[in-house]
């Protein structure tokens, strides 16, 4: 009888002491993330019990839905830092934003008007149903007013899945790719596992982000991880100590 072994790790397991978050949603009441304060606070000490320590939080800022400036962002940073620390609640949390690639993201980063990562780095996304029609304009235009994409969650478009070469072709327009660690375990699909499996195969990603918008994100920590290559995803986690 032949026995296979099993990957049994649970995503939580895998993440390490002192880890830096790039991509959340715990700010509340600015997107469809953390809808109070409340939220936020059991959002971030569920992390924390995970090993998060550091929180680069990024509401979306995408125009029509989450109308959100950069000034409305930085309020909202200060205010929930003001609640916490009045709750005797300590999060090391700093916002950016996930910004949806179209024109009215142009129109903010010609006018400097965009919060990043760090640095240069800049958390952009994608549609769900189709890639911007002007897509590799945008990426070009935004490195020439100085900025460098970071692509959220790649894996989750399934319009590149048949079409693995498109990939190759964001890193070599200048984009970092950010994997959802989510994506690992199966939250959104079997489809979107695999393409993320080959993507990490492909050595193709940069970052990992929680992409935690509510509980049942949290809950999905305690899952099996369903891509057998611990150590290529352990070796991707750790690059995020570069948002030291
Ligand atoms: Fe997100």
């Amino acid at each position: 009888m032949i026995f296979f072994k099993k990957n049994k790790t649970i995503l939580k397991d895998l993440i390490p002491e002192g880890f830096i978050d790039i991509h959340s949603h715990l700010l509340p009441g600015i997107d469809d993330g953390a809808k109070t304060i409340e939220d936020t606070i059991f959002l971030t000490n569920s992390l924390k019990n995970f090993g998060f320590e550091k929180f680069i939080t990024t509401p979306h800022t995408f125009s029509g839905f989450w109308d959100n400036t950069k000034e409305a962002i930085l309020k909202k940073e200060n205010d929930t830092l003001e609640t916490l620390s009045s709750q005797n609640t300590t999060v090391d949390l700093k916002a950016a934003s996930e910004y949806l690639l179209d024109d009215h993201f142009a129109s903010l980063f010609k006018k400097g008007e965009i919060l990043t990562l760090k640095d240069n780095l800049v958390l952009v996304e994608m549609s769900y149903l189709n890639a911007p029609i002007h897509l590799y304009d945008l990426l070009f235009d935004l490195q020439v007013a100085g900025y460098k994409p970071v692509l959220a969650h790649p894996e989750r478009y399934l319009f590149y899945h048949k079409n693995f070469d498109e990939y190759k072709k964001l890193k070599n327009a200048g984009c970092y790719l950010q994997l959802n660690l989510l994506s690992t375990v199966g939250y959104y699909g079997n489809e979107v596992t695999d393409t993320a499996k080959r993507l990490l195969e492909s050595g193709l990603y940069d970052f990992v982000g929680s992409d935690v918008h509510h509980s049942r994100h949290i809950k999905a920590f305690e899952s099996k991880v369903l891509i057998k290559d611990n150590k290529g995803l352990e070796a991707l986690i750790k690059n995020n100590s570069f948002f030291k």
